[in-house]
């Protein structure tokens, strides 16, 4: 039997307040949108149907190339009329699964159970019951016993005793799709906002006898709507619980789950503490034994066994990826960056910034340096204030740091150059040229003397 996936995402969004679409903002780092096409992408649909109207290129551009098909609704006249506008393109004689944009969280187990349990000839709704149901669509049960789904009422349509009730709409249903496109003709717009609900589908199928069977889910969270900056946030602070509980459950100290982001994958070995504050981003890996000091961001990285990243760390990796040896200890206020290739027991200390640098075993800049398009040997020893000179104004050039160098405080490598195995760069030296292993290389500007200063002493 085929299966149909609309997803509606045409609606503005008004009390964002925003100039972006609604369905792009973004919950743990994704789109809206992208939330609810991943979290059905497991189900072997035949057609995945996304509707656009308010920003729709912007959206379109956003999520395209997934195996998606746009259908664009202009006007918005309502979610009936939205579904109106897919009945070209939904693919016979099965299920069609509805859902919302803005609505992220849906799980795939859910959605699964919604298919199912429509079987191409129920209509399926998913409720739920809302302490306050203010605004939502109100399941109206009647007939024989009193609990046959009967209709749902739209808030600002329902009865002082409908809007008592407090099973809700979720926005979200499975529906056989030769009935749905019929329904869907059949609507009209007379009621309390001039619309076309997809709602009153409900009573079509009362009507007509087809059964109509409510699910209803005890996940708030899976079903919240994202319509408010407020309501993005407290979404988001929900999403990010669940994610810490993973991560708990797994074995992952977490200071403060209640301080911890993770926008992206996180994936831990055993014995991984977590101190508070600390912001994952894309794919991140760490190790056994890592520890992560607070207020840390780590984005596309692996962090290898027994490696300390202390407090304020920056570690972004970008597309590039960054990597970070077992053993290692970097920061605090550290920066890493693309490319940052760093073996086991390297130290990169406060304020030292290495982008597309390889550094081999036990190789150590603790201080205030830049090590750019650098490959540095082992037990290399960098000093305070040193950088390498990459950039030529047009071109990056390598710098080459062989195994044992000492490099003093405040040295300029001016590259491309190559320090052989074991020599040793004075401080203050600007290094123009190669230096041979084991070479001492001093080179230094003119000497600046100030007369008549003298420096003041203790106790004078
Ligand atoms: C809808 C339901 C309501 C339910 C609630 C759950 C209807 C008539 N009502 O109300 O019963 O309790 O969701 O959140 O369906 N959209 C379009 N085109 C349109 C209008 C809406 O694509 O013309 C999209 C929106 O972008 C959104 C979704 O449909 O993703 C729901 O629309 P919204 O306006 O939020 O419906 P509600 O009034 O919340
Ligand atoms: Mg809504």
């Amino acid at each position: 039997m085929s299966l149909n996936i609309v997803v509606m995402a045409a609606g503005k969004g008004t009390r964002m307040k925003s100039g972006l679409p609604k369905v792009l903002h973004k919950l743990a780092g994704r789109a809206l949108l992208q939330h609810v096409l991943g979290n059905t992408a497991a189900l072997d649909a035949d057609a995945r149907i996304v509707i656009t109207g308010h920003g729709a290129e912007q959206v379109e551009a956003a999520v395209g190339g997934e195996g998606l098909r746009f259908v664009r609704q202009e006007p918005q006249l309502g979610t009936g009329h939205a579904i109106q506008q897919t009945v070209p393109a939904l693919v016979a004689g099965g299920t069609t699964l509805i859902l919302s944009g803005d609505t992220p969280l849906i799980s795939t187990a859910t959605t699964r159970a919604l298919v199912e349990a429509c079987g191409g000839d129920k209509l399926v709704l998913l409720t739920i019951e809302y302490a306050d149901p203010t605004g939502y669509g109100r399941i109206v049960r009647g007939g024989d016993g009193g609990e046959q789904i009967k209709a749902i009422v739209e808030h600002k349509d329902a009865s002082d005793a409908q809007r008592r009730l407090r099973e809700c709409y979720t926005g979200i249903m499975a529906a056989p799709t030769e009935a749905l496109k019929r329904w869907v003709g059949q609507l009209n717009n007379n009621n309390a906002q001039g619309e076309y609900y997809l709602t009153d589908i409900v009573a079509m199928a009362v009507a007509e006898g087809v059964s109509v069977v409510g699910v209803k889910t005890q996940d708030e969270t899976e079903v919240l709507g994202v319509n408010s900056p407020s309501q993005l946030a407290q979404l988001e602070r929900r999403f990010q619980l669940v994610q810490a509980e993973t991560l708990m459950t797994a074995g992952v100290r977490l200071a403060d789950p209640s301080r911890f982001d993770l926008r992206g994958t996180l994936s831990c070995g055993k014995d991984v503490e977590i101190d508070v504050n600390c912001v994952f981003e894309g794919h991140v890996t760490l190790g056994d034994g890592v520890r992560i000091g607070a207020n840390c961001v780590i984005r596309n990285a692996t962090i290898g066994a027994n490696a300390r990243i202390h407090e304020f760390t920056h570690i972004d990796g970008e597309a590039a990826g960054a990597s970070v040896g077992e053993g290692a200890l970097i920061g605090p206020f550290a920066r890493l960056r693309p490319g940052a290739q760093l073996g086991a027991e390297v130290h990169i200390g406060n304020f030292v910034e290495v982008k597309n640098s390889t550094l081999a075993k036990g190789a150590k800049a603790n201080h205030l340096a830049y090590l750019g398009d650098a490959t540095v040997g082992e037990r290399v020893n960098y000093g305070a204030g040193s950088i390498t000179a990459n950039y030529d104004g047009a071109n990056k050039h390598r710098t080459t740091i062989g195994a044992d160098v000492h490099v003093g405080s405040n040295c300029v490598l001016v590259a491309p150059v190559t320090l052989g195995d074991g020599a040793t760069i004075g401080g203050g030296s600007t290094i123009t040229k190669d230096v041979a292993p084991g070479q001492l290389a001093v080179a230094r500007g003119r000497q600046t003397v100030i007369s008549g200063w003298s420096r003041p002493r203790k106790g004078k």
